[in-house]
């Protein structure tokens, strides 16, 4: 049933090329430059015209919300909120029919989630869902949809589940975009070639998994942990930390690389590991500023950094290489390093990672 893995989530994170790709099948047209979304197309006019997207979800699903603001703003120009559902469910929020919600939920059953639906729905918001258990609570009591297809996922952290919301939030904006017109339809099909081979790209990330737990050996014994990203890189590192704290009890935070200096950066000392998202893109030389600024505390960093990087290596202690891609996909990519190093933390402190403790996999009690 592991198929010859040693635990679920490892399983799961494997999966991630082909659940990445179930998530994509039939919904784009890279030829044509067309995403197809049969879940939502009723609604293509309310697209159209909308003044504003509420996301709402707990826990990675809220990770994965933070994703699609990023893509949704920059692509569609549609503002988006993202809240985490038991916030919104108890402070009266200024929603109405004007309004699209999307929740985000893995299984479908998150009660906070459910709840949020609810007031959303009473106040003649329209709702979508992105779910992955198909047939859940959820799914029934939102207008459309649009299921991930990520199959099963046993372990109790949310690994493949993740990247599929993000994959189906990718293809949110990229359908929002091509309804609204705000993205070029020759740019549209550039962006849909490079999506199609990102679940390649993810089988290449997959290949630092040895090196990866070379490098979690020396970081088993932290009793913290840092993760720092910007732009789509910061919801990337909430994920990282969020990871490694419930499979390894290790303490840890994700920030955006900025606010360091606004607090956290009095943390940093020989003991401090800090993980950086530090790919080349838009926010690369901002980060690379705050790298130094780690360095220079004599804090540990490990760097997930785009493929033939020199400049960040000969400043970090170990970087973790992924492949370039468009700046719409890195969260795709960079999860996947992050993912596997709290899992071979985990291991090594000897944790139960397919069920830590405390943890259920859906949480049905607010
Ligand atoms: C983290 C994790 C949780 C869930 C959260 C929401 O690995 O699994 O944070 O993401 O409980 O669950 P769903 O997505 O089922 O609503």
């Amino acid at each position: 049933e592991k198929g010859g893995f040693e635990h679920f989530m490892l399983k799961e994170i494997y999966e991630q090329p082909r659940s990445v790709r179930d998530c994509m099948r039939g919904r784009i047209y890279p030829i044509e430059g067309k995403v197809q979304l049969g879940g939502i197309k009723d609604y293509a006019d309310k697209l159209k015209n909308v003044e504003r997207i509420v996301v709402i979800a707990c826990g990675t699903s809220w990770h994965a919300g933070l994703v699609g603001e990023y893509l949704i703003e920059e692509y569609a120009r549609i503002p988006v909120e993202v809240e985490y559902a038991s916030e919104f469910r108890y402070r009266n929020p200024i929603i109405s029919e004007k309004d699209i919600v999307i929740a985000i939920s893995q299984s479908g059953e998150t009660a906070d989630t459910m709840a949020a639906i609810e007031l959303a729905k009473e106040r003649g918001a329209t709702i979508f869902g992105i779910c992955n258990v198909v047939g859940s609570s959820i799914p029934r009591i939102t207008d459309a949809g649009v299921y991930t297809h990520a199959g099963p996922e046993i372990g109790v952290a949310s690994t493949k589940a993740f990247t599929a919301q993000v994959t189906v939030l990718t293809l949110m904006a990229l359908y929002m975009a091509q309804q609204r017109g705000t993205v070029k339809q020759s740019d549209l099909v550039s962006m849909l070639t490079e999506l199609d081979e990102i679940p390649t790209l993810i089988e290449q990330a997959l290949k630092s998994d040895e090196k990866i737990a070379e490098i979690a050996e020396k970081f088993k014994d932290s009793s913290n942990c840092l993760f720092l990203g910007r732009g789509s890189g910061f919801p990337v590192a909430l994920e990282g930390a969020l990871k490694l704290k419930e499979i390894s009890y290790i303490h840890a935070e994700g920030y955006p690389a900025a606010e360091m200096k606004h607090g956290p950066i009095a943390l940093i000392d020989e003991d401090m590991p800090v993980v950086f998202i530090a790919t080349k893109n838009s926010s690369y030389e901002k980060v690379i500023s705050n790298i130094q600024e780690v360095k220079a505390r004599k804090g540990k960093v490990i760097a997930i950094v785009t493929e033939g990087d020199k400049t960040v290596k000969e400043m970090v202690d170990y970087i973790i290489e992924i492949p370039a891609c468009n700046e719409a996909y890195l969260p795709l990519l960079a999860t996947i390093p992050l993912q596997l190093l709290s899992y071979h933390i985990a291991v090594l402190r000897g944790c139960n990672v397919d069920q830590p403790r405390n943890l259920a996999k859906s949480v049905t009690v607010e």
